[in-house]
C-alpha cells in the first residue's frame, strides 16, 4: 500500500501519466510514454503518440536489393493528439493504413543525415497504423555481400539513427517497443533478426520471429545468408558459414563463462539467449550489441582467442545499454562507457587482473590520442549533436573517457559498494531510458556523499573537456617492460632476436608496434617481419597497427598485403586510419586506386568517413 501511495505521487508530478507495468519504480528513470519531455535531435517522433508493438512483414529480394515490407504499429496516443509520427530515410511509402482505414499522411522535406519524417493523420479511436514501403537499393542501413561463387549476404547495421532506411520507426532510443516479423528470403538462406531466431534453415525460406522484450529502433537488426548455428552452451550458440563456422566456435568458447561473469556481477541477463553471428569481412564494426545475437566481424577470429574481449564488451552491453538505454545519442556514453567498465570486469573475472590492467592501458593509450585529435567541445562526455550527425560522437570520448570516469567512481567508493550501485541501477532502470543528468542525480542521491562528489568534480567530467587531473591511473608491468625493451630496441641497445615476441600477448605486441618510431631506418622497420613475420598474423589488432607502422615509416614492401586486408575489411575502425595514413604519407594516389576498387565492398558508414577523409567526392 505505501509503495501504491508513492507510485502515485510519483504519477501525479508527470503530466498524463498512466499507470501500467511500465511505470518505473524510481522517479529517476523516464517511463517511455511520457518522455516528451526529452528532446531528441535526431528523431521527429519524440510527440504525443508512440508506438508500443511493431509487426513487419517483409520479402527480401536479393536481386534487386530491395526490400519489400510492412511495417504495422499498434501505438498509444495521448489524448487530443493529431498525428503519429515516424523517422524515414529512402523509403517509398506505397500507402499508409490506420485502424484498417487509408489514411491521410504527409512526408516532411528530406534533411541531411534525418531524411523525412513522415506524419499520419489519426483519431482518439486509432491504435494501430500500417505502412506499406519498400527500400532503396542504397538504403543505408543495409549491405548486400555478393562474391563469385558464393551466396550472396544481406545484413543491417542500424546503429545510431539508420533504422529508418530500412524500416520507418520511431528512431530515438528513448521510444521502446516490443516486435514480431515474418519475413521470406530465398530457400538457400537463412533469415535472422535481433529476436528468437531459428537454428536451422526453413525449407520454404519464411521465418517468423519474436522480440517480447522492449527494445529502441537502433537494435533492430536483420541478417540474410548461408549459415549455419552450432550450440556452445544451453543458452548460447554461434552462427557463421560453413566455412568458419568451427573456427567461430572455438574462438568463442569463453561465451559461456563469460555469460556467468556478467550475471554475478550485474544480475541475470534478461534476452534468455545470447548468440553471436559472424558476419561478412565488410561489416563496418568490430561488434553490435543486438539483442539475443550480436553482430560480429570475422576480424576477431584470431584463431587464438585473443580478440575476445569484443565478444566481453557486445554480452555487457545486454545490460548497458539494452537494458537501460542512453536517452539520445548526446548521452551516448552511458552506452559506451559503462559498457567498457563492464567488459573490463567481465575480462578480469575470466582472464586476471593483469589482463585487464593491460586493456585498460591501451584504452589509456587510445585516449591519449583521441583527446589530442579532436576539437576540446567534442571531449565532453554529454555530447552537443544537434544539427549534426551523431556518428560524429562516435568515439573514444563516449568509450574511454566514460570509462575511467566510473573507474574513478569505483576508486573512489571502493568496488563492492560500487558494484552493489550497479547492480541496483541495472535493475530498477531495467527496459528504461536514462539521460545523463538522470543518471548523475541518481549517482549522488544514491552512491556518493557530497564531499565525494566535489571530489570527483563530477561537472568537470560531464560539461569540461580533457581528462581532469583526479583520472584513475593504470598501470601494467607487462606494458612497461614493453616500453622499456622498445626503446632499448630503438637505440640499438638490443637486437631482435632480444624481443621476446613469441612469448608476447597480442597487447603486449600491439603495444610495442603502435609505439615504434616510424622514423627509424626503413631495413630496420622491415627487419621486424623478417624475424616476425608481422604482415602474415591472424591477429587483426596487431596485423593493423602493423600496417599503420608501415605506412608511416613508408615500408612499401607491405602495401600488397595491405591492399588485400582493404579489399577484404570494412571495418571502419581499421580502414579509415589506413586509408588516412597513407594520406598523409604521400600516398594519395595508392590510397584513392585501392579505395576506388573497394569502395563498393564497404558499408554506408565506413563509406562516409572514407568519402571524407579522401575527399573522394572533391575531385
Ligand atoms: N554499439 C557499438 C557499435 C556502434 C557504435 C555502432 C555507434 C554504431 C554507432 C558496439 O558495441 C561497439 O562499441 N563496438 C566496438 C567494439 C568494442 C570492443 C569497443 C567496435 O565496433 O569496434
Ligand atoms: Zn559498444
Amino acid at each position: 500500500m505505501r509503495k501504491f501511495i508513492f507510485l502515485f505521487a510519483v504519477c501525479a508530478t508527470l503530466a498524463s501519466c498512466k499507470i501500467s507495468e511500465e511505470v518505473p519504480s524510481t522517479p529517476h528513470s523516464i517511463n517511455p510514454m511520457t518522455t516528451s519531455k526529452i528532446f531528441d535531435p535526431h528523431s521527429a517522433a519524440t510527440s504525443d503518440a508512440r508506438v508500443t508493438h511493431l509487426h513487419w512483414t517483409a520479402n527480401v529480394n536479393v536481386e534487386t536489393h530491395v526490400i519489400t515490407a510492412n511495417a504495422s504499429y499498434d501505438f498509444k496516443a495521448e489524448k487530443g493528439a493529431k498525428q503519429i509520427s515516424f523517422d524515414t530515410k529512402d523509403l517509398n511509402i506505397e500507402w499508409v493504413k490506420v485502424n484498417g482505414r487509408l489514411a491521410r499522411y504527409t512526408l516532411d522535406e528530406e534533411k541531411p543525415f534525418l531524411g523525412q519524417a513522415l506524419h499520419v493523420e489519426i483519431r482518439d479511436i486509432d491504435n494501430l497504423v500500417s505502412i506499406q514501403y519498400t527500400t532503396s537499393p542504397n538504403a543505408e542501413a543495409l549491405l548486400w555481400v555478393e562474391k563469385e561463387n558464393e551466396l550472396p549476404f544481406l545484413f543491417s547495421q542500424s546503429q545510431a539513427i539508420l533504422a529508418r532506411t530500412w524500416i520507418p520507426c520511431q528512431d530515438s532510443p528513448s521510444v521502446r517497443f516490443t516486435y514480431s516479423a515474418d519475413v521470406t528470403v530465398p530457400k538457400e538462406l537463412m533469415a535472422l533478426m535481433s529476436a528468437e531466431n531459428p537454428q536451422v534453415k526453413s525449407p520454404d525460406g519464411k521465418y517468423h520471429f519474436e522480440m517480447k522484450q522492449r527494445i529502441p529502433s537502433y537494435l533492430l537488426a536483420l541478417a540474410v545468408g548461408d549459415v549455419a548455428f552450432k550450440s556452445l552452451s544451453e543458452n548460447t550458440g554461434v552462427y557463421a558459414t560453413a566455412d568458419i563456422l568451427e573456427l567461430a566456435f572455438n574462438e568463442f568458447s569463453d561465451m559461456p563463462g563469460m555469460v556467468k561473469a556478467a550475471e554475478d556481477l550485474y544480475g541475470p541477463y534478461a534476452w534468455e539467449r545470447y548468440d553471436v553471428l559472424v558476419l561478412p569481412g565488410a561489416f563496418p564494426f568490430g561488434g553490435m550489441e543486438n539483442p539475443r545475437l550480436t553482430f560480429a566481424t570475422p576480424t576477431i577470429l584470431a584463431g587464438d582467442k585473443s580478440l575476445v574481449s569484443l565478444i566481453a564488451h557486445e554480452l555487457a552491453h545486454s545490460w548497458s545499454g539494452n537494458l537501460v538505454t542512453n536517452a539520445t545519442w548526446n548521452d551516448f556514453w552511458l552506452n559506451e562507457g559503462f559498457t567498457v567498465y563492464f567488459e573490463q570486469r567481465i575480462m578480469e573475472s575470466l582472464f586476471g587482473k593483469a589482463k585487464a590492467e593491460m586493456l585498460a592501458t591501451l584504452a589509456r593509450q587510445d585516449l591519449n590520442a583521441t583527446l589530442a585529435e579532436l576539437p576540446a567541445e567534442d571531449t565532453h562526455l554529454k555530447l552537443a549533436l544537434e544539427n549534426r550527425n551523431p556518428d560524429d560522437g562516435m568515439n573514444d570520448i563516449a568509450y574511454n573517457k566514460g570509462y575511467f570516469f566510473l573507474r574513478t567512481i569505483e576508486e573512489k567508493v571502493g568496488r563492492e559498494k560500487f558494484d552493489a550501485f550497479l547492480k541496483n541501477y541495472f535493475q530498477s532502470h531495467a527496459f528504461g531510458v536514462m539521460t545523463t543528468e538522470g543518471f548523475i542525480d541518481i549517482l549522488t542521491a544514491e552512491l556518493l556523499t557530497k564531499e565525494q562528489a566535489d571530489e570527483i568534480g563530477i561537472d568537470q567530467w560531464i560539461y569540461s573537456a580533457g581528462l581532469p587531473a583526479n583520472t584513475a591511473v593504470v598501470q601494467s608491468a607487462e606494458l612497461e617492460k614493453v616500453d622499456e625493451l622498445r626503446l632499448k630496441w630503438e637505440a640499438d641497445e638490443i637486437t631482435n632476436k632480444e624481443l621476446p615476441w613469441n612469448n608476447w600477448s597480442y597487447q603486449e605486441r600491439y603495444r610495442f608496434l603502435s609505439n615504434v618510431n616510424f622514423n627509424l631506418s626503413l631495413s630496420k622497420i622491415q627487419s621486424l617481419d623478417e624475424s616476425f613475420h608481422i604482415s602474415k598474423i591472424g591477429n587483426s589488432e596487431v596485423l593493423f597497427a602493423w600496417f599503420m607502422l608501415s605506412i608511416q615509416a613508408k615500408n612499401e614492401a607491405v602495401f600488397a598485403d595491405l591492399a588485400t586486408f582493404l579489399e577484404k575489411v570494412g571495418r571502419r575502425k581499421f580502414v579509415a586510419p589506413l586509408y588516412e595514413a597513407m594520406e598523409n604519407s604521400g600516398y594519395h594516389v595508392t590510397a584513392l586506386s585501392i579505395y576506388g576498387h573497394c569502395r563498393g565492398n564497404y558499408h554506408a558508414v565506413t563509406q562516409n568517413t572514407v568519402d571524407e577523409t579522401l575527399h573522394y567526392f572533391e575531385k
